[in-house]
């Protein structure tokens, strides 16, 4: 394997249409941290790059149903955005946005150096048009048939169930996201990429010089690949976007997926200035993408055949794409509110960053589509890093305060057991670091917990707490290890668990930490005095994720009755038919439950004749029954007589029902006399 010097980081570019969510944190943000701090405390040379993606059209349709300018909506989540994840403890070098002067001027100049060279073929073709809108439809603004997998709701440029790139007159019965109508065909000149031309360099540098990527990566270019590249469009005729720089494109700008990747160029300008070609040209860096699934064609085939084109850039050298993450078995969506956003969250959860750093690790969607539970949250949170991690560094330091006033004792001569337990702190690290190296950050953390469990495993055996009663010397060697042990996990979750292990260095004294110190045992030295221990972690407790459970469940029935539209109307029916029911209003006397029944309820009704006993099945819709007692109902009088759960029902009690399923019982709007016609 190559050596390299330097490490270029980069994280996709959210769309700055809304605010970010713990899919977006899994997925690429906390894995590429994850990797941004271990090489920092290796002490490589890296840069870890971030922005916001200000073009496109998820920009500008969110502006127009918010009635808004574009500019407005960018400013608006870009400030939300990056907040969010400097609360998270995203160590960003730079976070940037493509709406900046810098970011313009790259990308028009990358263009243009392309269009000079020739590398665009101009073409006029039919594109889809919106008549009612006036304007071209591509990429979010249109939606249809997946010609690939025959997924509903493709887009113009993407189809995010089987991730196949297109172009929008691929969509199979096309219909504009803005009018809903079906779009005409009308004539447009763009700028083509030929990504045909790159066939055979791409097939060469991934197929053959990247066998190492992630199966996920490798094997949805491959497939691409072998269906064979055609030319694509990145010019777009729309009026939000940096403007084609060239001649006789009037009212066109780049395509979103053109200029955004470009931005990982634009904002390590903005950090580094002309240094920039040491982190994008020199062979001796090495460039990581981090990114989710649905962006795997675009790093890996188009930003690549551009920096082909170009011919002066690196190409990546790997792209850990992860897949997606689930909310409660359900897809995170943005316009179903189906999310944990991250500045809800941090409202909610004040403090705990940790905590959902820690889970959205542990449950990474490294290789498969993955599930977030709240309560699997509340689990790991109580059983692993309360129970685990947080227990043993507790026990470590009052253990110290109790026997040694806060003083860092001695160790003395060393037993099998010290000598196991670094031993095996020695292998765990071993074990992480090449974790660690090959994007395998859910078995790295899992390994770290390892560590504490090793350490919580070494205080029972050796238990300090009896051997205090007899042997104070022996209780200093242990508690001297226990100590080392704690400043090893600060190291061993230093790039998982940024808080926390902040707060574990300063309660030790100590605060610079590098990769090598780990499985060392003289970090903590003796003497030193060490700080009231607090606690690393908190249970949580019921309530709090009960809360959060609820407030999904109103969601999905909001939306439920968002989406909610009233049945079609049955066929045409006589007005003899109708004439032959026979509809009463009655006065409920009596209504109580069905028993060894979940559905029926039993009805005594005044129908004005003597009375008559009716059941109907509403029981889930009513709580407590009584509450019918004393209304007024409308029932079918004519209909045969059933026998239900051996009692006689003499009618049926007419009900309304809900989006959600329950019943309403339908009643007169004022007093009737009981027995009266309804017709
Ligand atoms: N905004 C895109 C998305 O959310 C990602 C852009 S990544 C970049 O899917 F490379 F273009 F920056
Ligand atoms: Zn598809």
């Amino acid at each position: 394997m190559k050596e390299f010097k330097r490490t270029l980081i980069t994280t996709a570019l959210p769309y700055a249409n809304g605010p970010v969510h713990i899919g977006h944190l899994a997925g690429v943000y906390v894995p590429a941290d994850i990797y941004a701090r271990y090489m920092r405390l290796r002490g490589r040379e890296v840069l870890m790059i971030g922005g916001s993606d200000e073009h496109g059209v998820p920009i500008t349709i969110k502006a127009r149903n918010e009635g808004v300018t574009p500019q407005n909506i960018v400013d608006r989540y870009h400030t939300l955005i990056r907040d969010s994840f400097r609360e998270f403890g995203i160590s960003f070098d730079v976070y940037g946005r493509t709406t900046s002067e810098t970011h313009r001027r790259t990308a028009s100049d990358f263009f243009r150096r392309l269009y000079d060279k020739g590398e665009f073929v101009e073409k006029t073709s039919m594109q889809l048009y919106d008549e009612e809108a006036g304007q071209f439809l591509a990429d979010r603004y249109v939606t249809g048939r997946c010609p690939h997998c025959g997924a509903e709701g493709a887009y113009g440029d993407q189809c995010e169930a089987c991730g196949t790139s297109l172009n929008a007159t691929d969509l199979i019965d096309p219909r504009s996201a803005l009018t809903g109508s079906v779009p005409v065909m009308r004539e447009t000149k763009h700028f083509y990429l030929p990504l045909d031309k790159w066939q055979k360099p791409l097939e060469k540098w991934i197929l053959e010089e990247h066998k190492e990527w992630k199966t996920n990566v490798y094997g949805q270019c491959k497939s691409w690949l072998d269906l064979g590249l055609q030319p694509r469009a990145v010019s777009r005729d729309l009026d939000w976007g940096i403007p084609v720089p060239v001649e006789g494109a009037d009212g066109k700008v780049l395509y979103v997926w053109f200029d955004a990747p470009i931005g990982y160029i634009s904002n390590t300008i903005d950090l580094v200035g002309d240094d920039y070609e040491k982190w994008w040209k020199d062979p001796d860096t090495r460039m990581i993408h981090f990114i989710g699934k649905d962006n795997i064609v675009f790093h890996c085939i188009v930003f690549p055949a551009m920096l082909m084109a170009d011919g002066s850039y690196n190409l990546p050298d790997n792209v850990p794409a992860n897949e997606f993450l689930n909310l409660e078995d359900d897809k995170i969506s943005t316009s179903r509110n189906w999310a944990v956003w991250l500045h809800e969250y941090l409202r909610d959860f004040p403090g705990k960053q940790d905590t959902l750093r820690y889970v959205l690790t542990a449950n990474a969607p490294e290789t498969k589509d993955n599930n977030f539970t709240w309560r699997d949250f509340q689990a790991r949170n109580n059983n692993e890093l309360v129970a685990i991690l947080g227990n043993f560094v507790n026990r470590a330091m009052v253990l110290t305060h109790k026997y040694f006033d806060g003083t860092v004792p001695e160790a003395g001569e060393l037993t099998d057991a010290e000598r196991g337990l670094i031993a095996e702190i020695g292998s765990l690290k071993e074990e992480m670091t090449g974790a660690l190296e090959t994007f395998h950050f859910r078995e790295a953390l899992r390994l770290a917990m390892d560590m504490a469990r090793a350490g919580n495993k070494y205080l029972q055996e050796t238990e300090p707490w009896k051997v205090a009663k007899t042997d104070m010397a022996r209780t200093a060697t242990i508690l001297n290890t226990a100590l080392q042990t704690c400043a090893n996990l600060a190291i061993a979750f230093a790039p998982f668990l940024p808080f926390m292990s902040d707060k574990l260095l300063h309660m030790l004294g100590g605060t610079d930490i590098t990769w090598d110190m780990l499985g060392c045992f003289d970090l903590v030295p003796a003497g030193a005095h060490i700080a009231q221990p607090e606690l690393l972690f908190e249970k949580i407790e019921d309530a709090p994720i009960e809360a959060q459970i609820q407030r999904l469940a109103d969601n999905k029935k909001a939306n439920e009755l968002k989406a909610w539209k009233p049945a079609e109307v049955k066929a045409d029916c006589a007005f003899e038919d109708f004439e032959k029911l026979d509809i009463r209003v009655g006065k409920v006397l009596e209504c109580s439950k069905v028993k060894k029944s979940k559905k029926l309820l039993q009805f005594r009704i005044d129908d004005g004749m003597g009375g008559r006993t009716i059941l109907s099945g509403i029981a889930q819709s009513y709580d407590d029954p009584s509450v019918l007692v004393g209304r007024e109902v409308c029932f079918v009088a004519n209909f045969a007589p059933r026998k239900m759960m051996g009692i006689e029902s003499q009618g049926m009690i007419l009900s309304a029902v809900n989006p959600d399923g329950t019943l309403t019982v339908v009643s007169p709007s004022a007093e009737v006399a009981p027995g009266a016609s309804v017709g």
